[in-house]
């Protein structure tokens, strides 16, 4: 009997213990969703003279940013990732139709949101990848809030809430930083809007661009599993010479899979984990430029991200 009463004190203690820390870390997150952020932010310092060129460019930096992938293609908000774990994550209507921003927000505060990830009420946008976006020029910039500004009004009252699901909160404060799901806490909110470049170099373009591949293939390319997306996802491919890159010979055959999601082995992408249709219409030169970046990058090992 005496050793039946010691287990139970022993399970008992485990569970409160348990119980404690999952409370802290839950506290933790809350604590980070909560923390508010003043950034004064300057109008972009940018202007076309042909608003036909402003609004394609605009299109295409939504495009190739990814914006389409998360708030739809018609910008009026979608649910982006809905899991028992991760909970639900909804993209917000950037148009001004019901439930959307569109019509409440000045430019400067579309801009805070993009660049620094830092909403109208101060706190971090949860789980948008601003830290991606600081890097957007200028000229790029004004093209984009010019395009959101020209999007038909959507109702997008039908849409749910967000809801971060308690153990992805979990995971999140345990991944140490690895889950960006308050990203206004890793950017550098002192770096200026870029100024617009007249002509980069394939290199350069190539590192402009590959911002967005970053948050599923890792800061150095080398890909592995995806931090904070649902288990049935493939873990992003090794993107440098130590890794699928090699089997590209031409800068043609990396354009051929970006465009067709089909890779060297015969391997066809599925749009929803690796966004083929979305990279792919980026232009030959941004496509080649990528390839040309990517591989003057050190060759990493598959998995380190
Ligand atoms: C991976 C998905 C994802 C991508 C890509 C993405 N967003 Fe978002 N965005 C979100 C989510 C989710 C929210 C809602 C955040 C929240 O509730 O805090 C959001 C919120 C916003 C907001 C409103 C912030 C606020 O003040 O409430 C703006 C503006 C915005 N996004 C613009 C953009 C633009 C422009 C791009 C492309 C350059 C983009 N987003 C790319 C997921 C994404
Ligand atoms: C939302 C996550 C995500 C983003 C963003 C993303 N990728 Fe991927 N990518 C993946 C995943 C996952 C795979 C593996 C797909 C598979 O195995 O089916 C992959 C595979 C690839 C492959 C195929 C490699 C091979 O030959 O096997 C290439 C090339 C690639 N990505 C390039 C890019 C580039 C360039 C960007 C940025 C412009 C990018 N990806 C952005 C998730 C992503």
């Amino acid at each position: 009997m005496k050793i039946l009463k010691w287990i139970g004190i022993i399970v008992g203690a485990l569970l409160i213990t348990l119980v404690v820390t999952a409370t802290v870390l839950f506290l933790i997150s809350k604590q980070h969703e909560n923390e508010t952020y003043q950034i004064d932010v300057a109008a972009v310092d940018y202007t076309f003279d042909d608003e036909a060129e402003m609004l394609s460019l605009g299109q295409h930096v939504a495009t190739i940013r990814g914006c389409v992938e998360c708030h739809g293609g018609d910008l009026g908000g979608d649910i982006f990732l809905e899991d028992p774990i991760v909970g639900v994550l909804v993209a917000t209507n950037l148009t001004s139709g019901t439930g959307g921003l569109g019509s409440t927000y000045s430019d400067e505060d579309l801009i805070r949101a993009i660049r620094h990830g830092v909403r109208k009420d101060g706190k971090s946008v949860i789980f948008m990848p601003s830290h991606e976006y600081n890097v957007i020029d200028a000229k790029d910039l004004a093209a984009l809030i010019g395009y959101i500004r020209s999007m038909d009004p959507v109702d997008s009252s039908h849409l749910p809430e967000t809801k971060i699901g308690v153990p992805f909160r979990l995971m999140y404060v345990l991944s140490g930083g690895d889950i960006h799901l308050f990203p206004a806490r890793i950017i550098d909110h002192t770096l200026p809007t870029p100024e617009p470049v007249e002509a980069r170099s394939p290199m350069e373009l190539g590192a402009y661009v590959a911002t967005t591949c970053i948050g599923c293939h890792g800061n150095n390319y080398g890909g592995g599993t995806i931090p904070g997306v649902p288990p049935n996802w493939p873990d992003a491919a090794n993107i440098t010479m130590g890794g699928t890159l090699a089997n590209y010979a031409s800068a043609e055959d990396f354009i051929h899979t970006m465009r067709t999601g089909v890779t060297p082995l015969g391997v066809e992408m599925i749009p929803e984990f690796m966004p083929w249709p979305v990279f792919g219409s980026m232009t030959d030169e941004e496509l080649s430029g990528l390839f040309v970046y990517l591989q003057s990058l050190p060759p990493r090992e598959t998995g380190s991200r």
